[in-house]
C-alpha cells in the first residue's frame, strides 16, 4: 500500500506518529514562511504543513510546484494544530511534512472541486469524473451503496434470492418505447432492452423460485424529466402463494428497514388510500402527504351539494367540477400576489383559464373575486363545505378555486396545491411521508399520437395485472370502471414503486390481451411463451418494483435522480462525457445490414 492512513482518519491520538497519505491537492496557501496544503481523498481532508525555517529546500521546492488536483504522496509527523478547525473531523491535527512526492501532476480543473462549485451543469457532466470527486456528489453515491446493501440484507433475510435476467430480450410492454439492438447473426432482427424484467420474474415463479428479487437496470425510451432517466435501476421483486396484503406488508417492511438502517428514522406504518380518493382529494395518483390541503368540491360528481350553479357565473355554470383548496393563513395576500398566482396557473404548463379566490378576512367577512355573482351568504355555504369535507377554515385563510372538466381541473389544482405547499414551506425534504395508493383502474382509454381513430383500452399498469375478482363481470359492460389488484408506493409525492397481483390463468390472460386489442395470433406471437408457461402449473403470484434511483434521491433529500447516478444522461438522453449516442462506422452498419438514410 502506498499509504499508511486515509485523509479522513487521523485524530489527536495519532499525534507523534509518522504517517504517509495519498490524495489530491484541494488547496494550497503559501504565506511565505509557511505553506499549508489541503489533501483530499474519498475519506476526507487532512491539512499538511511546511515551515520554511524547518524544511529542506528540495521539499519546499516540490511543494511550490504543486497545483490543484495534483496527485501526491505525503509523509510526515502528526502534530496538534495550533488553530483547530471544529468543522473538520481531522481538524485537531495536521501533518508536518518530511517527504512529498508528486505521483501525477494535473491540469487546472475546469471548475472548483468543492461542495459549492462554480461549474454549470453541462460542464460538470462533461467532466463527470471530476464532479464525482466533490464530497456532495460522492456522498450521494455512498448513500446509494448503503441503500443497495441494506436492500440485500433485508431481502436475503426474507428468503428472497437474487436472480439475474437477460438484457437482450424481446419487447416488454410497460408503456414506453423500447431501446432496440440489432442482431448481426439474425439480419433484420432486433433484440429489445428490458423496460423491466416483468415476464422473466413471472416465469421464475412458474419455475418455483417463490421469492425473487434483483437490483436491475431497466431501459425506457421516453421523455426525460428530473425523476426519469433512459436507463435506471429497479429493486424488482416477485412472490408466489401470496395475496395483495402480503406484498404490502413485505415491502412496507423493506422501506421501513431502509429508513431505519440508512437514515435512522422510524417510519410509522404506511397509510393507505384508494386511487379514487387520491384523485378526488388530491387530484393526483401520487399525492404529497407531507401536508394536508385536501380538495373540496363545490360542484362535482360526488355526493356534495352543488354550491355554485344557477348564479349566472358562466365559468362555474358550465363546469363539470368546481373544486378548491384552503391556503391556510394566506388571506393577507395582496392583489399583486393573487394576480401573480393567477398568471402562474395560466402558464401553458398548467393551462388553467383562471383562478377564483375567497379571502376569509381576519374580521370574519368573506370577500371573493366573484362577488358580482355570489353573495356573502353563498360564500358562507362554501366555507361550510370546506369545514365538513376539508380542513376547517378560519379567518385569515384563503380559498383558491378552479373549475372545468373534472380531470383537467383536478390536474391543475394539484399543481397549485403543490406550489402552495412549496410557498408555505410545507414540503421539507428532510421530512418523509409514505403512502400506499391502492385499487388503480385496470384499464385506461388512450389514443396513439392523439388520433381518435386509434382509441383503445390500455393496461394502466401492464397487461399481466389481475382485475379484482368482483369486478371481472364489468370487463364486458364497463371496462373503465374495473379495478385492478395494483398498488403504488408514494413518498413525498413521488411514485417510488408500483406492482400488482398477476393473472396466472391462461384463459384470463388471453381475454386481457383481447381487451387490449391483440388478436389471438398477435398475443401468441408476442407472449406465447408466457401463455404456454401458464399451462404448466403457474402458482398465484404478484410483486412490485421500486425505482431505486428515485428512492435514493428521496433519501438524499434531492429532487433529481441524476445526482444519485454515477454517470447519468442529460435531458436529451446524451452522455456528454463519452459523447453518446454517436454514429457508427459504415462497416459496422454493413455487417448489421442496416441502411441509414
Ligand atoms: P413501473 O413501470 O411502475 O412498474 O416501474 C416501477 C418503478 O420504477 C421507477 N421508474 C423510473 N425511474 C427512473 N426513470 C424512469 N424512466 C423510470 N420509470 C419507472 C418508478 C416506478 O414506480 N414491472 C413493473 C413492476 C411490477 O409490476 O412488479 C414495473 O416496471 O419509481
Amino acid at each position: 500500500m502506498l499509504r499508511t492512513h486515509t485523509c479522513g482518519e487521523l485524530r489527536m491520538e495519532h499525534t507523534g506518529t509518522e504517517v504517509t497519505l495519498c490524495g489530491w491537492v484541494q488547496r494550497i496557501r503559501d504565506k511565505g514562511g509557511m505553506i499549508w496544503i489541503d489533501l483530499r481523498d474519498r475519506y476526507g481532508l487532512t491539512q499538511l504543513i511546511l515551515d520554511e525555517s524547518k524544511t529542506a529546500p528540495e521539499l519546499l521546492q516540490t511543494a511550490r510546484t504543486l497545483g490543484r488536483e495534483f496527485v501526491v504522496k505525503a509523509t510526515g509527523e502528526v502534530i496538534e494544530r495550533v488553530a483547530k478547525n471544529p468543522n473538520l473531523p481531522t481538524g485537531d491535527i495536521e501533518i508536518r511534512l518530511t517527504g512529498l512526492e508528486v505521483l501525477n501532476p494535473a491540469k487546472l480543473p475546469p471548475f472548483l472541486i468543492e461542495d459549492e462549485t462554480d461549474g454549470g451543469d453541462d460542464l460538470r457532466m462533461k467532466y463527470r469524473y471530476l464532479d464525482l470527486r466533490r464530497g456532495s456528489v460522492r456522498r450521494n453515491l455512498e448513500l446509494r451503496h448503503r441503500m443497495a446493501q441494506q436492500t440485500r440484507i433485508y431481502m436475503d433475510g426474507q428468503d428472497f434470492i437474487e436472480v439475474e435476467t437477460p438484457v437482450l430480450i424481446k419487447s416488454t410492454p410497460e408503456g414506453a418505447r423500447d431501446f432496440v439492438v440489432p442482431s448481426r447473426m439474425n439480419p433484420g432482427e432486433f433484440y429489445a432492452l428490458p423496460q423491466s424484467p416483468q415476464t422473466f420474474k413471472q416465469l421464475l415463479m412458474v419455475s418455483g423460485f417463490d421469492r425473487y428479487y434483483q437490483i436491475v437496470k431497466c431501459f425506457r425510451d421516453e421523455d426525460l424529466r428530473a425523476d426519469r432517466q433512459p436507463e435506471f435501476t429497479q429493486i424488482d421483486c416477485e412472490m408466489s402463494f401470496i395475496e395483495q396484503e402480503d406484498i404490502l406488508q413485505m415491502f412496507e417492511g423493506l422501506i421501513r428497514h431502509l429508513f431505519k438502517n440508512v437514515k435512522g428514522i422510524d417510519l410509522p406504518e404506511v397509510p393507505r388510500m384508494t386511487y379514487a380518493d387520491a384523485m378526488q382529494f388530491y387530484g393526483s395518483d401520487k399525492p404529497d402527504t407531507r401536508f394536508g390541503m385536501p380538495f373540496v368540491e363545490l360542484k362535482g360528481a360526488f355526493d356534495t351539494v352543488d354550491l355554485t350553479s344557477g348564479k349566472a357565473f358562466p365559468v362555474f355554470d358550465a363546469a363539470e367540477l368546481v373544486v378548491g383548496i384552503n391556503a391556510k393563513g394566506c388571506a393577507g395576500y395582496t392583489r399583486k400576489q393573487l394576480d401573480e398566482l393567477t398568471e402562474w396557473v395560466k402558464r401553458p404548463q398548467i393551462g388553467a383559464k383562471g383562478l377564483v379566490y375567497v379571502r376569509y378576512n381576519p374580521d370574519g367577512t368573506l370577500k371573493s373575486s366573484v362577488d358580482k355573482f355570489y353573495s356573502e351568504e353563498d360564500l358562507k355555504g362554501w366555507v361550510a363545505q370546506f369545514n365538513t369535507s376539508g380542513e376547517p377554515c378560519e379567518p385569515g385563510d384563503l380559498l383558491l378555486i378552479m373549475a372545468g372538466e373534472t380531470a383537467k381541473a383536478r390536474k391543475q389544482l394539484n399543481e397549485l396545491r403543490l406550489e402552495m405547499g412549496t410557498r408555505l414551506g410545507l414540503r421539507d425534504p428532510n421530512k418523509f411521508s409514505a403512502l400506499w395508493v391502492l385499487d388503480f383502474p385496470l384499464l385506461e382509454w388512450g389514443e396513439e399520437d392523439g388520433k381518435p381513430e386509434t382509441g383503445r383500452w390500455f393496461a394502466m399498469h401492464h397487461p399481466f395485472t389481475s382485475p379484482k375478482p368482483e369486478d371481472i363481470p364489468l370487463l364486458e359492460t364497463d371496462p373503465g370502471s374495473v379495478r385492478a389488484n395494483a398498488y403504488d408506493m408514494v413518498i413525498n409525492g413521488t411514485e417510488v414503486g408500483g406492482g400488482s397481483i398477476r393473472i396466472f390463468q391462461k384463459e384470463l390472460q388471453s381475454m386481457m390481451f383481447g381487451k387490449l386489442g391483440f388478436t389471438p395470433e398477435e398475443a401468441k406471437a408476442q407472449f406465447g411463451f408466457l401463455l404456454d408457461a401458464f399451462e404448466f402449473g403457474a402458482p398465484p403470484h404478484g410483486g412490485i418494483a421500486f425505482g431505486f434511483d428515485r428512492l435514493c434521491s428521496i433519501f438524499g433529500g434531492a429532487d433529481s435522480i441524476r445526482d444519485f447516478i454515477a454517470f447519468p444522461k442529460n435531458n436529451s438522453g446524451r452522455d456528454v462525457m463519452i459523447d453518446s449516442p454517436s454514429t457508427i462506422a459504415q462497416a459496422q452498419l454493413d455487417e448489421l445490414k442496416i441502411a441509414v438514410k
